[in-house]
């Protein structure tokens, strides 16, 4: 398809062509990071530059190495570092970054919107690294992408998605996502985790973690956000664990044969044990892998690579 998109701000906006475009690019891009060279000349000349205002480790290095991987230019801002102590506004930023002639803007921001505020007052190309508790589109993206790998197709998939939903990015871009290529969502959480009317998404809701898993075909453990400040909201961790942590002994139970995904980071010990994250099921560090090829296909169709891939 004809990528027509100037930014990728989240999945709800994007159709289900778009989502397959995304992936099938991604798919293409897979191979150059086996290549002894790891570089495609696609985006060379064009200059990236990832602004975080939030922590990050796989999603800022995974941009940082698509780009690379691209050929671009990649600059990386750090905010504590930067201006935005004394004070200037995320659109002073992002005109001033634009100014300084940047043509992608990857951002990550704490307020859900930000990337969409800042995608209408820069004619550079804007991607979401995740916005607030309102979308990760990458994220979900190589989550799907993983799955497809490891499935073959995502239509008729049964995924869980279990953990805080309340405060996750993560699962409203998977739910918009997966419900869009035909697989059906579970999520599941202590009752204070789900956020109200999340049903009209086209999700199916739980809060009994063994009935919830039982026949799915993939489970995605949410991390528990105990750096949010509702933290008295939260179940205790040793509580939380007994009830919704994903072990061997839960697995099992559940039919044993369940692709086990986390975006990361991990709380060892309170969403899942070591023993599944490092086990068999696991394909996390898949995920991390992917992301660098489902990031390399969002450059390359937001900055219009087309003309220079080789
Ligand atoms: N999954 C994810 O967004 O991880 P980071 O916060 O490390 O980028």
């Amino acid at each position: 398809m004809n990528w027509k998109r100037k930014d990728l701000l989240g999945l709800e906006e994007l159709s289900r062509e778009e989502i397959v475009a995304i992936l099938d690019t991604a798919a293409s891009f897979k191979e150059v990071s086996t290549r002894e060279i790891k570089k495609v000349p696609a985006l060379r000349g064009k200059t990236v530059v990832n602004l975080f205002y939030e922590p990050s480790t796989r999603t800022r290095v995974s941009f940082e190495v698509a780009a690379k991987r691209l050929s671009a230019d990649v600059i990386n801002v750090a905010i504590e570092t930067s201006s935005v102590r004394k004070g200037e506004t995320l659109i002073d930023t992002g005109r001033n970054i634009e100014a300084l002639k940047a043509d992608v803007i990857v951002m990550r921001h704490s307020s859900s919107g930000a990337a969409a505020i800042l995608a209408k007052k820069v004619n550079a190309n804007v991607v979401n690294a995740g916005d607030g508790w309102h979308e990760h589109p990458t994220q979900a993206l190589l989550d799907m992408f993983t799955l497809k790998e490891k499935t073959g197709e995502i239509k008729g998939l049964k995924v869980c998605i279990i953990g805080d939903i309340a405060h996750s990015r993560v699962a409203r871009s998977n739910i918009w996502g997966l419900t869009k290529l035909g697989a059906e969502v579970i999520v599941c959480a202590p009752r204070m985790l789900i956020p109200p009317e999340i049903e009209k998404m086209g999700v199916k809701v739980s809060s009994n973690a063994d009935k919830a898993i039982r026949g799915v075909d993939a489970v995605n453990v949410l991390r528990m956000q105990f750096e949010r400040d509702e933290k008295t909201a939260f179940p205790q961790r040793l509580e939380y664990y007994k009830n919704f942590g994903i072990t061997k002994e839960r697995l099992h139970k559940a039919g044993g044969n369940i692709i086990v995904m986390h975006p990361g980071p991990i709380n060892r010990g309170v969403e899942i044990s070591s023993e599944v994250a490092d086990g068999p099921n696991s394909v996390i560090l898949e995920q991390v892998t992917n992301g660098i090829a489902v990031r390399m296909a969002v450059l390359f169709l937001v900055a219009g690579g087309e003309k220079n891939r080789t």
